[in-house]
């Protein structure tokens, strides 16, 4: 029987869902780990959560399939590695659930062209001069339909994504507008100091701009990048400050908080020289992730382990994006009857 004095009382806040994905189109560098993955991380102890391995995404990049597969599947054992885990979290690969790309069409639909054309990822790409094709020009469309079906709260994310998570909330309010309360609408979620992890140019670090230090990369090669990370040409003797200074900030990541503020007063005093600050870093970035390299490696000996993590979690998000989609769909008049559908599909037999 229905409860009178419950209709007096205000909706009920939703439930917190997590979404995030991450392109495989190189291994997962500092930048996505410190701005994204580790929240990923966290944030799995706090309510439903879903992990996605964005490869229709690299599709735009990754040409080459044998490399694509090679990629999703180093993703796949990178995130369990650093601390994912499939019985908290549902990891899967983008392209395991088809019921995405549907209701990208239907999204694409309230899409305004100039809401497009604003976004970064095809204006840095215009504007140095390259052709950029429809996938990257929609793309923005794709990561919103990657959030809206799953009902997504929180989407926990570097600085960079901020922008495409307002265009999902736009595109999510329009077609709320046109058809009624269908899709819920997500919030960005960033760490301080996570959310610009700087590369080794100073400049944000991207693949795009060839200055990551990987995770999980070859320890010779790192050391070799990071003894060359660019630094300004103050004299030893001088005093500097700390916060600010790209190889400051990237030790502070990956050290723990008393060598970060022995460091930082090395810095206040002056009379050092970035050499020892770089062999810092190569120590503490070789202890911040010698954990997760060993389970990397335990796991890497067990292929079909994997294989079931990401089939066991396909199933999942399946499931929550196919009721969204049918939800989408009704709302804005395609689903047919049921009875229509199975006595057509009768009438093929
Ligand atoms: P992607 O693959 O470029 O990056 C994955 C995550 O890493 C973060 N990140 C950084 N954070 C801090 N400092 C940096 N230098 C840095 N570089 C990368 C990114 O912000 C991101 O959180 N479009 C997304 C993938 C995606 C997605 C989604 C994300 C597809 N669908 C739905 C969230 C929700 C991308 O290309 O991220």
């Amino acid at each position: 029987m229905a409860d009178d004095r419950l209709t007096t009382v205000s909706k009920p806040a939703p439930p917190t869902r997590v979404l995030s994905g991450i392109q495989p189109t190189g291994r997962f560098h500092w930048g996505n780990y410190f701005g994204a993955i580790r929240q990923y991380i966290e944030l799995q102890a706090v309510g439903e959560s879903y992990y996605f391995i964005a490869d229709l995404h690299a599709l735009t990049t990754v040409r080459d399939p044998d490399r694509l597969r090679g990629l999703v599947r180093d993703a796949a054992l990178d995130l369990v590695a650093l601390g994912l885990d499939p019985d908290r979290a549902s990891l899967f690969v983008q392209s395991d659930v088809p019921e995405v790309t549907e209701l990208t069409w239907l999204l694409m639909t309230v899409t305004p062209m100039g809401l497009l054309e604003r976004c970064h990822a095809y204006k840095d790409k215009k504007s140095r001069g390259l052709a950029a094709d429809a996938g990257l020009f929609t793309y923005p469309v794709l990561m919103s339909a990657d959030i809206l079906a799953y009902d997504a709260t929180v989407v926990p994310v570097g600085e960079d994504q901020v922008q495409h998570i307002e265009v999902c909330r736009d595109l999510a309010g329009t077609f709320n507008h046109l058809y009624g309360e269908v899709f819920t609408l997500p919030k960005p979620r960033l760490v301080e100091a996570g959310a610009r992890v700087p590369g080794t140019d100073g400049q944000k670090m991207s693949k795009s701009y060839d200055n990551t230090l990987d995770v999980f990369e070859d320890l010779a090669a790192q050391k070799k990048k990071i003894m060359r990370i660019t630094t300004d040409s103050r004299p030893l003797e001088q005093p500097k400050e700390p916060e600010g200074d790209p190889l400051f900030d990237l030790f502070s990541l990956v050290a723990p908080e008393s060598q970060r503020q022995e460091m930082a007063e090395l810095y206040r005093r002056g009379g050092f020289g970035y050499g020892e600050v770089k062999k810092a870093l190569v120590a503490a970035a070789l202890d911040h992730f010698a954990a997760a390299r060993q389970r990397r490696a335990q796991l890497e000996a067990d292929p079909g382990a994997i294989d079931a993590i990401l089939a066991s979690g396909a199933v999942r998000a399946r499931a929550k994006a196919a009721a969204v989609l049918a939800r989408a769909k009704q709302a804005c008049g395609l689903s047919r009857l049921p009875s229509v559908v199975s006595s057509s599909a009768g009438g093929r037999r």
